[in-house]
């Protein structure tokens, strides 16, 4: 993250230089792929110019695990984003090429369709979510390697120019090689835990007695619902929550530069959180009990910390049945999606 104001500038710059050519897709015919939505998920949105169709999904989930964007080509997407745990990563901060490493937690990317504008990233520096690769690629703790680079390698590798072709009519460049990320991304919908047939679909016996308990703890005992709610289980604003006292990393404030926000952080989804750990922008809470008694103690003390972070009584079943609550969020169904893995041929970073 160090090239951040470097990753904003060439992000300026891939923008301004790609408003011209950004080729509506009115313009050549597309069919779009119509992902299906759970119940009581809200469709999201898809930019006009990157409607959703197979070849762009298809390409997007090649590239998403394909070394060959990083660098020395050691670093895919993927390897910090693993599938079986909702697509985040097991260590507080992942390492990126030659083992360097960032500052934050790798999140889920479970349900990022849904991020909207100035939300993406927990301190929302970028701006969509097509945007957000640019970001990982170009920074030398994670990729290390320049939207150029990439796209004159991708130029050269026979493979790709047909699927570029196929997917936007052009070849690989910053706007293609972006949008069809963003495109694979935008699949990765996680609607049918076994929360979702309980609340969604009316299925009365698909939560326990205790997961139930723990779901009227969460919404109504102690209000983590207060943040923590909607479809996504967040309210997507941003809030210090007693992390620490003194934060190392600035959060909102890093691109507000406004003190108010300091330690503040986008409130993350809770889906699939029983696979997600370690916990926090910074891994720094490596279980959900240690995150249960955070909250318990109403976090450490800092001047922007959210008056709704309060201490809170919990007895010790009301913790068990709020850790199942937790396990119940998690979709089995999309982690085992096959449609998220790799096809046979493009299976070199999950061997690794
Ligand atoms: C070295 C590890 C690493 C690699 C490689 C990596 N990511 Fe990430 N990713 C992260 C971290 C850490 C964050 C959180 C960054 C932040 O919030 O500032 C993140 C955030 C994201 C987000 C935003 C999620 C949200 O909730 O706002 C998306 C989308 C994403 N990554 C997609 C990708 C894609 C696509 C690639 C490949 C081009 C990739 N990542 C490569 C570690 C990585
Ligand atoms: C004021 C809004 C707010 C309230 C109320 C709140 N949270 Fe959070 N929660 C957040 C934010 C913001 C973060 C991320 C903080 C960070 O990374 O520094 C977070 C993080 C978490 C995480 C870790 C998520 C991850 O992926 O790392 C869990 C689990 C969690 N909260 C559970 C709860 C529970 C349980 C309660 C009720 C006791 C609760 N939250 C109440 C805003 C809130």
């Amino acid at each position: 993250m160090k090239t951040n104001l470097l990753s904003i500038f060439s992000l300026i710059i891939f923008l301004t230089a790609c408003s011209d050519e950004n080729i509506s897709d009115s313009e050549h015919a597309v069919s779009i792929f119509h992902l299906p939505i759970p119940e009581g998920f809200p469709e999201p949105e898809f930019p006009t110019d990157n409607q959703l169709t197979k070849a762009r999904i298809e390409l997007g989930k090649k590239l998403f695990y394909d070394t060959r964007l990083s660098i020395d080509s050691t670093i895919a997407c993927v390897s910090c984003h693993i599938p079986n745990l909702a697509f985040s990563d097991s260590v507080a901060i992942s390492p990126g090429v030659k083992r360097k490493l960032g500052f934050r937690n790798a999140p889920t990317l479970a349900n990022v369709a849904y991020l909207g504008k100035k939300k993406v990233n927990k301190d929302g520096g970028v701006v969509k979510l097509d945007l957000q690769a640019v970001v990982p690629i170009e920074d030398e703790m994670e990729m290390g390697f320049t939207i150029a680079g990439l796209s004159k390698r991708l130029q050269n590798i026979p493979e790709y120019e047909p699927l570029f072709q196929k997917a936007y009519n052009r070849g690989a460049d910053p706007f293609s090689i972006t949008r069809a990320l963003g495109s694979f991304l935008r699949t990765l919908i996680s609607g049918n835990s076994r929360y979702d047939q309980y609340v969604n679909q009316k299925k009365e016996n698909a939560l326990t007695e205790s997961e139930k308990r723990g779901k009227t703890i969460f919404f109504d005992k102690v209000n983590c619902g207060n943040c923590h709610h909607g479809h996504n289980l967040t309210n997507y604003e941003f809030a210090n929550v007693g992390v620490h006292e003194k934060y190392a990393d600035r959060g909102r404030a890093r691109i507000t530069l406004d003190e108010k926000d300091d330690g503040k952080f986008r409130v993350p989804t809770l889906r699939n959180i029983a696979l997600t750990a370690p916990y926090m922008h910074d891994g720094s809470i490596a279980t959900l009990e240690e995150v249960i008694e955070h909250y318990i103690i109403g976090g450490k003390d800092h001047p922007n910390k959210d008056p709704r972070i309060q201490p809170i009584n919990l007895t010790e079943a009301d913790k068990v049945d709020l850790i199942h609550f937790f396990e119940s969020l998690t979709d089995s169904a999309f982690i085992n999606n096959q449609n998220f893995l790799p096809n046979e041929s493009n299976s070199n970073a999950m061997k690794q």
